[in-house]
């Protein structure tokens, strides 16, 4: 395996999984996936998501990548049968496993997921822009929708490529580059502002948005528990893939990001740092978040359950209509907008060092080749999602990476620790290794609770999807941004997993 850079110190590598973990998904996903779920009931899911399945998941792949020092792919290619019970069956004992295509499987999910995420980061650069002059005017709907986006009237119609997004994309793509030009050693120092900053920014938002009138509507709507809600399916669904999706776990790059932590590091404490400081990003933005909404509902003299139609409007639509009621205007737009890409750049980067440490690990690319060759050609797929239909495949490829890829990933990982690797074994080996013990309930849960999960769900989502395409889109267009490519990163998967390692 080739030689990775590690981390100068563990405050390098806890920022920069945390980093990794805080993103888009902690202030504009989990705020609107709770506005839509009824609030505190779609909190009490999350947590108890979050303990039982989010964090045992994310001790694991912090625990094999420290283990077996590769990334994804490597590492689960490298995992041998090793069932407690079963060690006197020595030819079983000595027989590896032939799970390198999860790993590869995982990063082309993540691959996926940041051909788009780098286009919202496109967006916000733009938004940046405007916020000097609060260019969107006063109708921030119609300036997002029509001018920003030109959305078209049809997932086939692609009217045009927006340049300034592109631009956006280009200007995204080269600083997620910079910062890991080095790998692990050019990481550790940039999450030092990327994770620090945002929270400050966070704060800021969070005391301006409750000292605003009618924030306590917003805040009553976040934290009353409708109970209810509870019993639809679909709460306990978003729960679970937005812990996933939070977590960054089910991508394999918690497990390349392990794999640099030099040797007499801990494992446990860590994933529980990891887990907790990400856990209390996304409920303090929430506080950001639903008190400007209880602001805006009284702006626009309506109760707080009506505000908003979709995810994306919230940062583009919701939030520059309320900047433009607060004084010093565009200060607190450039602001929020700065925070958003700070927030998002140390996600997107992550997805690509995890995907570059496999092409390192496997066919020795030259560090820089691998960082550049995977943005350029995520680069170039971006341009998709610039067109006037972009916003359309953007909504349906995150739907089928996020509902399909990463549960069928989370699935097979916990499988093969269960019923391969043995998880008691995992458990015993983190334990070893850390200050802090996980009890039996953490290989119970690996063995029953999440791939049981997993499994109902993606049955789940397979049943939603085949009673009505998913968003009223044509079916042609749910099997081209859909099945054809979870189907076709399944494929990639395989053969990269049969190529042969290059020797170094
Ligand atoms: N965890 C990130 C967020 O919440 O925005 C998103 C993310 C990062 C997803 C890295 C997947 C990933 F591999």
């Amino acid at each position: 395996m080739a030689q990775h850079t590690l981390w100068e110190s563990r405050r390098a590598f806890v920022l920069a999984s945390i980093g990794s973990a805080i993103g888009l998904g902690n202030v504009w996903r989990f705020p609107y996936i709770c506005y839509k779920f009824g609030g505190g009931a779609f909190l009490f899911a999350y947590v108890i998501a979050l303990v039982l399945i989010g964090i045992p998941l994310l001790a694991l792949e912090f625990a094999i990548g420290y283990k077996l020092k590769g990334s994804a792919p490597y590492s689960l290619g490298k995992l041998r049968y090793n069932l407690v019970g079963y060690e006197e069956n020595e030819e079983r004992m000595q027989r590896k496993g032939k799970f390198e295509w999860i790993g590869w499987f995982a990063l082309l999910v993540s691959f996926g997921i940041v051909t788009y995420y780098a286009v919202i980061m496109g967006w916000a650069t733009n938004y940046l822009v405007y916020s000097f002059k609060l260019s969107w005017g006063s109708d921030p709907r119609s300036f997002f929708y029509q001018h920003v986006l030109e959305l078209s009237d049809g997932i086939f119609n692609f009217g045009r490529i927006q340049w300034p997004i592109v631009l956006g994309l280009a200007v995204s793509w080269i600083w997620i580059v910079l910062s890991i030009w080095k790998g692990a050693k050019t990481v550790g120092k940039v999450v030092y502002v990327t994770v620090v900053l945002p929270w400050l920014l966070l704060l800021v938002f969070v005391i301006r948005g409750l000292t605003l009138p009618g924030a306590m509507e917003g805040v009553k709507y976040y934290l009353t528990p409708r109970f209810e809600f509870l019993l639809n399916p679909a709460l306990w669904h978003a729960a679970i893939s937005q812990v996933f999706f939070s977590l960054s776990v089910g991508f394999g790059i918690m497990i390349a990001y392990a794999s640099f932590l030099p040797p007499g590091s801990d494992v446990l404490n860590n994933a529980f740092l990891v887990a907790f400081s990400d856990a209390a990003t996304a409920y303090v933005g929430g506080f950001a978040v639903f008190s400007a909404l209880g602001y805006y509902a009284r702006i626009l003299g309506t109760t707080v359950d009506k505000v908003m139609k979709s995810g994306p409007e919230l940062a583009f639509v919701t939030y520059p209509t309320i900047i433009n009621h607060l004084p010093l205007a565009p200060l607190f737009g450039v602001l929020f907008f700065l925070m958003l890409l700070t927030l998002a750049v140390d996600s997107a980067f992550s997805m690509v060092e995890g995907s570059a440490a496999a092409l390192i690990d496997k066919f020795h690319f030259p560090r820089k080749k691998a960082n550049i060759g995977i943005a350029v050609v995520a680069f170039v797929i971006g341009i998709l999602y610039t067109t006037g239909a972009g916003l359309y495949w953007l909504d349906l490829v995150d739907h089928f990476m996020n509902n399909f890829g990463l549960f069928v990933v989370a699935l097979l990982e916990s499988l093969v620790i269960a019923y391969v690797y043995g998880a008691e074994n995992l458990r015993n080996y983190a334990n070893s290794v850390s200050e802090l013990k996980v009890g039996r309930w953490w290989s119970l849960s690996i063995t029953a609770l999440v791939p049981a999960a997993s499994f109902v769900l993606l049955i789940y989502s397979f049943r939603q999807v085949l009673l009505k395409p998913y968003g009223g889109y044509p079916r042609v267009a749910e099997i081209l941004g859909g099945w054809l490519l979870v189907i076709g990163f399944l494929v990639i998967a395989f053969v990269l997993s049969r190529r042969k390692s290059k020797e170094a």
